[in-house]
């Protein structure tokens, strides 16, 4: 028999440590707190956990700014909290997967505090990119790079003299020095880093900025500006350059050589690499590097039969040409809930990925919601691995009426409040409607204040009530489970409307026919056909409404 290893059809469940929940009422998610909700995730039926970073850190990018990869910050907790948490996911049979920055450090690192103190030139500098400036005084930055968040990519910094000296790059905060990946003690120190969080027993790694580590040789300038940097490509310098696929067969020959027996043998590595075009893509999942990379093309596909039909065929075939599994995605921390995006009137094209501030359009919430149950519901069925964001199950909406003065994603600043930043898809979880935080925390504390719709959302409204958000979920991944539709194939079925996505996945387990509705028209369903499963409540004449998904035994 075929062993087919745990990972290729898994659905990993995103916990985002400061808003999930909070043991000690200061407001702030701990590791503590996540250990008490395992149960909720057990419960809902995902088959692992990906943590976003509780490491040291100052916290100037919500912990993406690592100042310790070796400990929890105090805020997070303690390691030994970390291994409770671990031994009670393994318990309740999840697996655990955790962040790993490789891009950058925090400021804070002990390496780059001992690179300021150093000279230009010296073994301490060299772990990070510090070049000197350009103009007679060295006064402009070394090229014309922006960073991810608004401003240059580079500071410049003031010399141990007090002279102004060399500049350093950081492709998104000041507070984040790119590491030098050019230098060998960087590739030691981090997969140094990887045995550390291995030993300890982890599943797998979810790599930041996986597309980023390498920059071109002599840091050209690039005409590409921030835009281009949001879309990745080859031609972009500090972008997907070769090198980075010998640091990942590297990390992959390390994780192989942890591996257990049998179907749970493998730790993962699962890249988060905004990289076009699909084929560029796929190079990241080669039989010898990672195991996925987060499909974000099919996220950014607009709510359009022709546009997500496309999306899915290419990028099946994309990972089939290397031998991968598609890994599917909607939310994350970085995006507007899809909950709220889908609101919007969807167009060829068109990506709506930045936040929602208080004055800009406001997404038609119910559509939005319906909408993103729907395409939830094509995306349980399709083949491969899934990774849902905290909250989602809640169907929890972007909170766009955050005042300027709780935004803390540097974004924010850094544009000069342009872009309302991504802190609208982070708003801590409401668990109980009617207690003080909704349930994340002991008292009323809550880092990002919770909108008063986050009440009738709360776990405690929705577990058990017949299509709740959460009760669809559950049942979409009890079901995908014991059809084993993440292990099946997908085939497109002809005979229905255009505005219909209509495929079969089939399984060693079972086949399940989905259809989804995105047009105007009601769409009946085929003669005795066998619901199992549907994103709304069906209409009274039995036909297919407009946004809504099923799952028939047909
Ligand atoms: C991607 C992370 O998901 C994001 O939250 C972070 O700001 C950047 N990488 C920088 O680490």
């Amino acid at each position: 028999m075929t062993i087919t290893p745990w990972w290729r059809d898994a659905v990993v469940y995103q916990i985002y440590p400061r808003s999930w929940a909070d043991s000690d009422g200061d407001g702030i998610g701990d590791l503590p707190g996540i250990t008490a909700r395992l149960p909720h995730l057990a419960e809902l039926g995902v088959d692992a956990v990906w943590l976003s970073p509780f490491y040291t850190s100052p916290q100037h990018d919500a912990g993406y700014d690592v100042a310790d990869y070796r400990d929890v910050d105090p805020i997070f907790g303690t390691l030994d909290d970390f291994d409770v948490l671990a031994a009670r996911a393994h318990e309740l049979g999840l697996r655990i997967v955790v962040d790993i920055v490789p891009n950058h450090s925090s400021s804070e690192h002990a390496w780059f505090k001992a690179a300021l103190t150093s000279p230009p030139g010296s073994p301490e500098r060299a772990r990070y990119v510090f070049r000197d400036g350009r103009g007679a005084s060295g006064a402009e930055p070394p090229n014309n790079w922006v960073s991810m968040f608004g401003g240059p990519a580079w500071t410049r910094v003031t010399e141990p003299d007090g002279t102004p000296g060399q500049w350093y790059l950081h492709l998104f905060d000041t507070s984040q020095p790119d590491f030098d990946w050019s230098n060998p003690q960087v590739h030691d120190e981090l997969e140094d880093v990887l045995r550390f969080w291995l030993d300890r027993g982890v599943d797998g790694f979810r790599i930041d900025v996986a597309h980023g580590l390498v920059k071109a040789d002599g840091l050209p300038d690039t005409d590409l500006g921030l835009d281009a940097a949001n879309d990745a490509t080859a031609l972009a310098p500090m972008w997907d350059q070769p090198g980075v696929h010998d640091i990942y067969r590297r990390w992959r020959r390390l994780v192989d050589s942890y591996a257990r027996s049998g179907e749970d043998a493998d730790r993962i590595l699962c890249a988060e690499a905004w990289v076009l075009p699909g084929e560029a893509l796929a190079r990241y999942v080669r039989s010898d590097e990672l195991h996925q990379s987060f499909n974000f093309e099919h996220l950014m596909t607009p709510w359009l039969a022709d546009d997500q039909r496309a999306a899915i065929s290419r990028s099946l075939a994309q990972a089939a040409s290397v031998g991968a599994p598609q890994t599917w995605v909607l939310s994350n921390h970085d995006v507007v809930r899809h909950a709220s995006r889908l609101g919007f009137p969807q167009q060829p094209g068109l990506r709506r990925m930045e936040g929602i501030g208080a004055d800009d359009p406001q997404p038609d919430a119910a559509l939005g919601l319906r909408r993103a149950r729907a395409a939830t519901t094509v995306m349980l069925a399709l083949p491969g691995s899934a990774y849902l964001f905290q909250g989602e199950e809640l169907g929890l909406p972007e909170a766009t009426g955050l005042p300027d003065d709780a935004r803390q994603d540097p974004t924010f600043a850094r544009t000069n409040g342009v872009s309302p930043g991504r802190d609208g898809c982070r708003v801590p979880v409401p668990w109980e409607s009617d207690a003080p935080s909704f349930g994340f925390g002991p008292g009323e504390r809550s880092w990002l204040p919770q909108p008063a719709e986050f009440g009738d959302l709360a776990v405690d409204r929705q577990r058990r009530v017949p299509e709740s958000t959460l009760e669809l979920y559950t049942a979409l991944l009890d079901l995908r489970r014991r059809h084993r539709l993440g292990r099946g194939e997908l085939t497109w079925l002809d005979g229905y409307p255009d505005e219909v996505i209509a495929f079969r996945t089939t399984s060693a387990d079972g086949a399940v026919t989905v259809l989804a509705n995105l047009g105007a028209a009601p769409v009946d369903l085929p003669p005795g056909a066998t619901v199992i499963a549907s994103s709304a409540p069906l209409r009274p004449d039995g036909a297919l409404g407009t946004d809504q998904t099923v799952w028939l035994l047909a």
